[in-house]
């Protein structure tokens, strides 16, 4: 596991950024995997600067989005897939056919999750994954649990992350309580993983990641056991290290 410390969020993002755009250009039809939250919206941001001074070309790039919220469609600016949509795809050429988030208004969940395993599968695997971390230690949204959930599956959302992510919300009570997410299962198999985090909120949670027995209860930390690991961290998020 490779640990890059940056010392603020512009920084981390900058870095991340690098991998990710070395990534693209090395290897022009890479299957990214990506992520929503707070923590990537720098890196997006930087991405997307490079690629409007001609620097990347994201034509041939297909991405996967790690998870959505359940009851939630691309016209809702709280869902994941209108998070994506305005936060990087509109301003860069990634081909919206070559862009996967989980569908939180399917009929069927089961099947949806179904669909979303052999979809990745079909594609080869995911290159490249972007990580944040929850303040529960959950990648995605795999929650703390007894056993690593493998394969894409719906979620109860633990009450903190709830609370976490009502800042998006007008109040807590509008988060939905489900959504789907990709397994661990899937995040593992991911050729690269680029796990990211800022701020002092989140320094327990990456210590106990890192550092901390490998258990369900902080699901990132099952991290520690893939072989290609780098973690880009800003000096408050690392400062138990
Ligand atoms: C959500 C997402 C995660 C993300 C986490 C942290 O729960 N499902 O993928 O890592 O939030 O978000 P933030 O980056 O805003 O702290």
């Amino acid at each position: 596991m490779k640990i890059l410390e940056a010392s603020n969020y512009e920084g981390m993002s900058r870095k991340a950024a690098n991998i990710i755009s070395a990534q693209v250009i090395l290897f022009p039809r890479s299957v990214l995997g990506l992520a929503t939250g707070s923590t990537p919206l720098g890196i997006y941001r930087q991405l997307i600067d490079w690629y409007q001074k001609g620097d990347i070309d994201f034509s041939h790039v297909t991405s996967v989005n790690l998870d959505e919220y359940c009851g939630l469609g691309p016209d809702d600016s709280q869902s994941y897939r209108y998070y994506m949509n305005t936060n990087f795809f509109r301003h860069i050429n990634i081909r919206t056919e070559n862009t996967f988030v989980p569908d939180g208004l399917a009929e069927d969940f089961e099947e949806e999750c179904r669909r979303y395993d052999e979809r990745v599968s079909a594609l080869g695997g995911i290159d490249l994954q972007l990580l944040g971390i929850g303040e529960t230690g959950h990648i995605g949204f795999n929650e703390p649990d007894d056993t690593f959930d493998k394969m894409t599956h719906q979620v109860a959302l633990k009450q903190k992350t709830i609370e976490a992510n009502s800042r998006f919300f007008k109040s807590p009570d509008e988060v939905p309580q489900y959504a789907l997410t990709m397994g661990i299962k899937a995040i593992m198999q991911a050729k690269k993983i680029l796990l990211v985090a800022n701020g002092p909120k989140k320094a327990d949670v990456l210590e106990k990641a890192l550092f901390g027995p490998v258990t369900p209860e902080v699901p990132a930390s099952i991290l520690q056991l893939h072989p290609d690991v780098t973690v880009v961290a800003d000096s408050e998020a690392l400062r138990v290290i």
